[in-house]
């Protein structure tokens, strides 16, 4: 049994009170965490906080740190991926493709950090202000505190704490309970990158206990969030006027036009929907396909999902492995269930054996079906008939959601009609909604949160613009 404690000012605390990982496709118990309480997380904000005036690096000491730690983590992939096979039950393939990311995530944080500026105002420019000179700078906000989900257990974990350091902030994190252990991974890599103690801690436990305590905290100058719209907006409202970058849920929809190349829809959608077991805020959830093609791209579809590879996460070809956890597959189900009872009909999979369910494929689907009008985060996608596409947005609109989403056309005018009009923050035309790669602007609309990652984006949020003015009289 591996043994992980949380990491607070550059050591490893152990205590009694354990959490335990479970091996999600096996559900033994692989590892234990010594959990923090409410006075080591307390610990942890204070020693931020005195790492944050007295350990501060510079932009070029930062790129180096980041630079290094993104090296590091490419030369123990295969180890990194391992762990997060074991802890997430993600298919192999998919945790490779996360380290690659993660050091990509580091890579470019460092570079970013070379680049953190202010502009000139030409403040002379108004009447009685000519002999005045202006500019802003960008200052670290402070102690950053990062919640992470479960999804991606590195690569998340990544996109808050790269942007963070290389904007010179220290940052508290708490990760997910159910996979803690990359992100103490990430602490073991960062100091052998020379991340000076105190700049980084790891508080791991409950969000009742440690989450909570982060909220409380004052002296927290920001937090980042990934997770639930609910917790999102309890997080909002525990923390008021401080700055957020929330990162929630969605129901990602993607057009199938009837202009469509339908056999890269299908393969690319087939692949979209089900990665990491649907388990990703971008999946493809809601596939409006027009009613001309429906037939024929629904063959092809189902063709492209047989092809997909079910079961041990650990086998190096499989495409779809296990949920979390058995109780969000159950969630699923009775998801599924409940439309099926309600008049949807079943053209593939449903289901279900522990913790892993079958890609499943809904069509007869109504609006308002939770399969539908909710973040199911799951391997189940619905298919929606339209004719009209004005009205096919209008429908896509109704959702309380808006990160990602896209279509499938070869008419160009339909692609920006769509993309002008679909309210979300990243649309993709002839690619799914789950379309991302790690430098780009990445945040929703609506209840799908605010602010961006992508590490130029969340420097600018993890920054404060200062205006300077000297008046050369
Ligand atoms: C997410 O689930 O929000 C992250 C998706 C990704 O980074 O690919």
């Amino acid at each position: 049994m591996e043994k992980y404690h949380s990491y607070i000012n550059g050591n490893w605390i152990e205590n009694d009170d354990k959490l335990e990982v479970l091996n999600k496709y096996t559900q033994e118990v692989y590892a234990t965490v010594s959990k923090a309480n409410e006075s080591l997380v307390d610990e942890a904000i204070t020693e931020a906080g005195k790492a944050f005036k007295e350990k501060a690096l510079t932009p070029y000491e930062r790129y180096e740190v980041l630079k290094r730690a993104s090296e590091i983590m490419l030369e123990n992939k295969e180890e990194l991926a391992l762990l997060i096979t074991t802890e997430a039950g993600k298919p192999l393939k998919q945790s490779r493709t996360e380290i690659e990311r993660s050091s990509k995530t580091f890579e470019i944080a460092a570079e970013e950090a070379k680049r953190i500026n202010g502009e000139g105002v030409p403040v002379e420019a108004t009447p009685g202000s000519e002999n005045r000179m202006a500019f802003t700078i960008k200052v670290p906000v402070g102690v950053v505190g990062a919640i992470s989900p479960f999804n991606f257990p590195l690569n998340l974990v990544s996109h808050k704490v790269a942007p963070a350091l290389a904007a010179g902030n220290a940052v508290v994190l708490k990760p997910a309970s159910k996979t803690p252990l990359s992100s103490l991974k990430l602490a073991m890599i960062l100091e052998e990158a020379g991340l000076p103690k105190g700049l980084f801690h790891v508080v791991v436990g409950a969000g009742s206990t440690v989450g909570q305590t982060m909220m409380e905290d004052k002296r927290i100058a920001l937090y980042t969030f990934t997770g639930s719209a609910a917790i999102g907006q309890k997080l909002k409202e525990e923390t008021g006027i401080k700055k957020l970058i929330l990162e929630l849920g969605n129901n990602s929809p993607v057009i199938v036009d009837k202009e469509a190349d339908i056999q890269q829809a299908a393969e690319t959608l087939a692949s979209q929907s089900f990665a990491f077991s649907g388990q990703v805020c971008i999946s493809v959830q809601r596939l409006y396909v027009h009613e001309d093609i429906a037939k024929a791209f629904k063959e092809k579809f189902i063709k492209a999902i047989e092809n997909l590879n079910v079961g041990n996460p650990h086998d190096a070809d499989t495409d779809v492995g296990p949920m979390i956890a058995e109780e969000e597959a159950k969630r699923a189900e009775e998801w599924i269930n409940e439309a099926l009872s309600n008049g949807a009909s079943l053209l593939h999979g449903g289901a279900r054996k522990g913790a892993l369910l079958q890609p499943t494929v809904l069509e007869n689907v109504k609006k308002d079906m939770k399969v539908v009008c909710e973040e199911i985060f799951a391997p189940v996608v619905s298919l929606i008939s339209y004719s009209d596409l004005e009205d096919c947005i209008d429908e896509i609109n109704e959702s309380d959601y808006g990160l990602q989403g896209g279509i499938f056309t070869q008419n160009i005018d339909t692609a920006f009609y769509a993309a002008k009009n679909v309210r979300v923050g990243g649309f993709m035309i002839n690619d799914g909604s789950q379309y991302r790669v790690d430098l780009m602007p990445y945040g929703g609309v609506k209840d799908s949160g605010n602010g961006k990652e992508g590490p130029k984006y969340s420097i600018n949020e993890m920054t404060e613009e200062r205006l300077i003015v000297m008046n050369l009289k």
